[in-house]
């Protein structure tokens, strides 16, 4: 099949999966072809299955094909220190898979006219889709690797589009081209950056992947306020390679005396529970890191500071000041009590102080002490 009939095909399971809805982001989608994106080696990354490799000399067919799923391409491995073919290091670079991505241009939802600043350029498939949508003189978007900037800037030139292409840490926005009527972030964040509230006019929007230390990652939609604020709900899940600068160290190596004890929750329950639990416990515990294994019997780690805990099945081992399960037991058991809320009940507010997580308006607080009623 040819790269026109596999995107069509793609954009109308997109619209059957409910992520492609808007006639103009369709419009986009059809009119800048993934593939002229895509490396011709690479890695693809189904959601629910392991990074196959690509190789448009080796399997011309194969390579397209994958191009049009709705799979992300990894691109780069360990910022360009191990080469692409080896398949193998940290994931530093992609083209993020379609229907995430079609989810967060439709949350942005620019209007003509917008001006929009994008952090995290990788190959530039997103950059073009929007300028197709606002014209070149719409999109400024900024990329940390000058290498992958300097591939984004040919790919998107050889299809005619010439955003604005910038060279720098996307944590501090762009000041130059502010105030922005929005900004699209296609990388994880913990914690928001407040250059991006400060560079978006009231009334504006931002779009992240929030990714807490505490696993999984959530869609954000903020919209901002006066004085520095910016406040909104998340949506959907999206796991996105971290902002540089916010990356997770390993789980570090506790030696000396454990704490053993049963569960009164066991990990599993919590871990497998809804997604709103999932921010409850994050929201509440920000500091908290978490790593799931599930190969061999359930495994968890937390760890933050000093401390970790260990679970597998209902055995618990805890070490440092703090018993981090029984935290995460009792954020879950608040949990609970609020009946279970499901996600979208949650949302974020970021000032120029920090930001918090909360349920139902930004009154109701999840930190310690300030827990929401009802
Ligand atoms: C998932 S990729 C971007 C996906 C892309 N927008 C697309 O077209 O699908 C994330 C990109 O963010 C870049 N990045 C990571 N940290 C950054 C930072 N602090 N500032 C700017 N770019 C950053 C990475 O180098 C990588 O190219």
């Amino acid at each position: 099949m040819d790269a026109e009939k596999l995107n069509v095909a793609l954009a109308d399971r997109l619209a059957a999966n409910g992520e492609l809805n808007d006639p103009a982001w369709r419009a986009a989608l059809l009119a800048v072809p993934r593939h002229r994106f895509v490396p011709d080696v690479a890695w693809a990354r189904p959601d629910d299955g392991p990074a196959y490799r690509i190789d448009r000399t080796g399997d011309p067919g194969g390579w397209l094909a994958a191009a049009y799923a709705d799979h992300a391409i990894i691109t780069q491995f360990d910022d360009g220190a191990t080469a692409v073919g080896a398949g193998s290091g940290r994931y530093t670079s992609s083209l993020s898979a379609p229907g995430v991505v079609l989810d967060f241009l439709e949350l942005l939802a620019p209007e003509p006219g917008h001006r929009v600043l994008e952090i995290g350029t990788g190959p530039g498939w997103t950059a073009g889709l929007l300028a197709h949508r606002l014209g070149d003189a719409g999109v400024t978007s900024v990329e940390i690797d000058p290498q992958v900037l300097a591939t984004a800037a040919a790919n998107l030139r050889a299809l005619g589009r010439r955003p604005g292409l910038v060279l720098g840490d996307g944590a501090g926005g762009r000041a130059g081209g502010a105030p922005y009527d929005g900004v699209h972030v296609t990388c994880g964040v913990h914690t928001v950056p407040h250059a991006w509230v400060r560079q978006t006019r009231p009334g504006g929007v931002i779009v992240l992947p929030w990714m807490p230390r505490y696993a999984p990652g959530h869609q954000l939609r903020l919209t901002a306020g006066p004085a520095g604020t910016a406040s909104g709900h998340f949506a959907g899940s999206a796991t996105y390679m971290p902002l540089r600068g916010q990356r997770s160290a390993p789980a570090p190596r506790f030696t000396g005396d454990f704490r053993r004890r049963t569960a009164e929750i066991p990990p599993e329950t919590i871990f497998r529970a809804a997604y709103g639990a999932d921010v409850a416990i994050a929201g509440t515990l920000p500091d908290v890191h978490a790593s799931v294994a599930a190969d061999n019997g359930f495994e968890v780690w937390l760890w933050a500071g000093d401390s970790l805990a260990y679970g597998a099945g209902s055995h618990i081992a805890e070490t440092g000041p703090r018993n981090l399960w029984n935290e995460v037991e009792r954020a879950f058991g608040r949990w609970l009590e609020w009946g279970r809320p499901e996600r979208s009940r949650f949302g974020m507010t970021v000032s120029p102080v920090g930001q918090h997580v909360w349920l139902d308006s930004p009154g109701n607080p999840l930190a310690k002490g300030h827990g929401p009623s009802g």
